[in-house]
């Protein structure tokens, strides 16, 4: 993927990380991904008093993705208050996969790496479809 296309997606991050709502971390984060039909979907971090409840923002990214009509997710990232690009933690990663895949590009602090880089032998769909054959057999 381009360069200037990479900083539209971090300048999209940057922009909806001000609506976070972390008043319990102090710790806003944004997150954007371009989609295979050239949309882009966005999602910031929403806190809650009960702090287990949280959604990062790639949740509300996902679910913008979804109710937007789907697609698969051709690249992402993730912002810091600060604007600096941060790794999506491991729950996220496995929520990114089920929509990016294996190839799915993601930026990282040391540069842009695969999903399969950052979340190796990730459990997936088919991992499930395995075993349905299998049960029907
Ligand atoms: N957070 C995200 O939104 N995404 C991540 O991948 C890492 C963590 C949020 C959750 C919480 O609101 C705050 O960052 C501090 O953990």
């Amino acid at each position: 993927m381009d360069h200037l296309k990479w900083e539209e997606i971090r300048a999209r991050a940057r922009e909806v990380s001000r609506q976070a709502y972390a008043p319990y971390s102090g710790y806003p984060v944004g997150a954007a991904a371009l989609v295979d039909d050239g949309r882009i979907v966005v999602g910031c971090n929403v806190e809650n008093a009960a702090y287990g409840v949280t959604l990062c923002a790639e949740c509300g990214l996902i679910s913008s993705l979804v109710a937007g009509g789907g697609g698969r997710l051709v690249a992402f990232t993730c912002v810091n208050g600060n604007g600096e690009v941060i790794m999506p933690c491991g729950r996220c990663r496995q929520l990114l996969h089920e929509h990016g895949g294996a190839d799915l590009l993601v930026d990282t602090p040391e540069g842009v790496k695969t999903m399969a880089q950052v979340l190796p032998q990730a459990f997936g769909p088919e991992d499930l479809s395995k075993v349905t054959e299998q049960a029907t057999r």
